[in-house]
């Protein structure tokens, strides 16, 4: 029987990765300023979001979800927003086009500041410190001062997080993701890339069929959606005190939304269903991400599966499924009948980082051609299934990287140290995430033809 859901029932319940704050009240203090500041998204937006992901549920569209790892105070700058969003942006091109549906574009941005770890503390040499949870808990430095967890922080990841969704709000609508922009998009330091020419191409395309529609009357100035798009935000739910904050009625429909971002996913580690998590979760009407890792049972899916989206609602929930390359064959189809079986309506998407990542030469990274196994595999099993491959959630970043190895320009161990940034897990550069796309693309653009195949014959 479900209990009543509030916005703080969670706290009732065992939690997972919780940073041990020194002052409670000090946290206490916090939490109560940040829930008299503005919400930083609107319940609307959230279920414009609900009504997009509802159609990529039924197989018409694509979620393209990414971003980084970790967002850092230290690189919070309008260059590394702007250039995230026009490697987005050109991923999002090739893929419409690839695809012929619309994709729907989620950055893992403006709120994705929570860390889980799989060990509380850190060991270098003889010291041992607090793990870092990333800029909205601790610091990265590894220092005893930096590592305890700050309250205050929460405050500069709420303001980072409005600052950077102000930029975005403003490249979406204001007229830098026009169409007729989209040679303007491509990156410096792609230029001379494989992929470049790849994307000039398909720009030239665009272009001239933008030529074409503006010779017969049809224009950005009297049809904005050439020259808008619909960009949402997302985050890991980790750190509850603070959604909680953020969590707020809205005052049309009297239903909880929570305000972080439009879209909010539990992580592998913290999915328990009896849990403070999924508890939060259940009670907010958002969008909802859920990690599907190895040890998921199908039982224990479906279980979540009731709990977080009992009226079986379109768009409601996303599944996530991160299984490594060599693991994705043998734990997606079982998944996948188990939500047939039931007639579960979810979206399928493929997050090709988080089962890849291996130690070389004592740098975290994933080789390109493990992600790429693994969304190959994704779309194979889902063809076979009958089902709709819907997405791909993605580590990435517009700056020119060295975190993952391999991809057209050869990335080795040795080049690992050259431009080696990231807070926590290695991402995809521009380079490798253009390539991504194009192979996406060709895959979406094969399951299409075999569509018209069956179709026509
Ligand atoms: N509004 C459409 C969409 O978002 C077309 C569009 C405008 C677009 N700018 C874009 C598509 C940038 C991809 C990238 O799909
Ligand atoms: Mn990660």
């Amino acid at each position: 029987m479900a209990q009543t859901w509030t916005p703080n029932s969670w706290r009732q319940k065992p939690i997972q990765q919780v940073p041990d704050y020194p002052e409670l009240a000090a946290l206490e203090a916090v939490e109560a300023r940040l829930a008299k500041y503005p919400p930083l998204v609107f319940a609307g937006e959230a279920r414009r979001l609900k009504t997009a992901l509802a159609n990529v549920a039924e197989g018409r569209g694509f979620l393209l979800q990414g971003g980084d790892c970790a967002e850092s105070f230290a690189e919070h700058g309008a260059d590394t927003i702007r250039d995230f969003f026009r490697a987005f942006l050109q991923m999002a091109v090739v893929l419409t086009f690839g695809a012929q549906q619309p994709v729907v574009k989620v950055g893992r941005i403006a709120g994705q500041f929570a860390k889980p770890r799989s060990s509380g503390i850190e060991k270098q040499g003889d010291v041992t410190l607090p793990s870092y949870r990333g800029d909205i808990i601790n610091g990265i430095e590894f220092t005893e001062e930096a590592r305890v967890p700050n309250p205050e922080r929460q405050i500069m990841a709420y303001r980072q997080s409005a600052a950077t969704l102000n930029l975005l709000r403003a490249f979406a609508m204001g007229g830098y993701a026009n169409l007729e922009n989209v040679h303007q998009w491509m990156l410096g330091f792609v230029k001379d890339s494989p992929q470049a020419e790849r994307y000039r191409k398909l720009a030239d395309r665009i272009s001239e069929t933008m030529d074409f529609m503006k010779a017969i009357g049809i224009t950005s100035e009297n049809h904005p959606s050439l020259r808008e798009t619909d960009f949402f935000t997302s985050h890991e739910a980790l750190l509850l005190g603070y959604e909680q904050a953020l969590t707020r009625v809205d005052s049309t429909s009297g239903d909880w939304y929570a305000t972080s971002g439009h879209m909010i996913w539990i992580g592998d580690r913290t999915r328990q269903a009896d849990h403070a998590h999924v508890e939060y979760c259940r009670g907010i009407k958002n969008p909802l991400g859920l990690k599907c890792g190895p040890s998921l049972t199908a039982d224990g899916l479906l279980e979540l599966i009731d709990l977080l989206n009992p009226a079986n609602e379109a768009g409601r929930l996303t599944l996530i499924c991160r299984f490594g390359h060599d693991k994705v064959a043998e734990h997606l189809p079982r998944l996948i009948r188990a939500v047939e079986r039931e007639g579960k309506k979810v979206v399928w998407s493929c997050d090709p980082m988080h089962g890849n990542t291996i130690t070389l030469n004592n740098y975290k990274t994933r080789p390109f051609e493990r992600i790429l196994s693994e969304v190959e595999s994704f779309f194979q099993i889902h063809r076979a299934e009958g089902t709709h491959p819907g997405g791909i959630h993605i580590e990435m970043t517009g700056n020119d990287v060295t975190e993952c190895t391999g991809g057209a320009r050869a990335l080795s161990g040795d080049d690992l140290a050259d431009r080696y940034h990231t807070h926590c897990d290695p991402r995809l550069n521009a380079d490798q995430a253009l390539e991504l796309a194009f192979l996406l693309a060709e895959r979406m653009k094969g399951g299409r033809d075999e569509k018209k195949m069956v179709v026509n014959g």
